[in-house]
């Protein structure tokens, strides 16, 4: 089983949408796929109890991690397992995550404000060894990117000077809000208007891919 936690303890960074689309796409290709919500807020559950009965089905996954129900007790059951974390993490559910976790998908907006949460995030994230020494990927999602804006530009920059790669930039767009409104996501629904979206998407499955069979060196 690959575990893919989206994670910045940073709000309203995209950590919801970008959790139900890897599901929906990791479904959608025939996969086993369970969503595990650690937000209070429980955004990802709510979605999939909108998720139409006849969508790709994704498991609804409880990782209460006290009671025994842990990831790896799972792993003969699915073959992804996606956890949407709360923005609040304490520095040990950062470290539970991380621990169980192959990839670290880490969305970031165009703002500064998005930067300085970012950086206190990634300075969790390097006290792990198993970070440091890049046997658990980090990877950034640049997201609600407006191409050719200055916040674009810097939010570039930015991240160019961290170490970890960028693997998608997913533009601004309300059709990510529409889509999940009704349990879907814009791998199901949107028509051709969303196929330019969709193609945004494409590296960050290369890498994840990558992540389940590792390129032999
Ligand atoms: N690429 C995008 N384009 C437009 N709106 C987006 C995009 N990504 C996220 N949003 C919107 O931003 C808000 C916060 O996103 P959400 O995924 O809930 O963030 P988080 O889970 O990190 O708090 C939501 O209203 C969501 O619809
Ligand atoms: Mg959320």
């Amino acid at each position: 089983m690959l575990i893919v936690a989206v994670a910045n303890t940073k709000g309203g960074c995209g950590k919801t949408t970008v959790a139900t689309h890897l599901a929906a796409h990791f479904a959608i290709k025939g996969l086993r796929t369970g969503l595990a919500d650690l937000d209070r807020q429980q955004s990802a559950r709510a979605w999939l109890d909108r998720r139409p009965t006849e969508a790709a089905p994704i498991a609804d996954v409880d990782l209460d991690v006290a009671a025994g129900k842990t990831p790896k007790s799972l792993g003969k059951r699915l073959d992804r397992l996606v956890v949407d974390c709360p923005a609040a993490m304490t520095k040990d559910t950062v470290k539970d995550v991380v621990r169980q976790a192959e990839t670290i998908v880490v969305p970031v907006l165009p703002s500064t404000f998005d930067e300085d949460g970012t950086l206190r995030f990634l300075k969790h994230l390097m006290k792990l060894k198993t970070v440091r020494t890049h046997r658990r990927d980090v990877t950034f999602v640049a997201n609600r990117v407006r191409a050719r804006t200055r916040a674009a530009d810097r939010l570039e920059a930015f991240l160019a000077g961290l170490e970890f790669p960028i693997a998608a930039r997913l533009r601004d767009s309300q059709m990510y809000a529409n889509a999940v409104a009704g349990g879907l996501t814009l791998f199901e629904s949107g028509g051709v208007r969303a196929q330019p979206l969709r193609d945004e998407w494409a590296p960050l499955f290369a890498l994840l891919e990558q992540a389940v069979e590792p390129a032999k060196t």
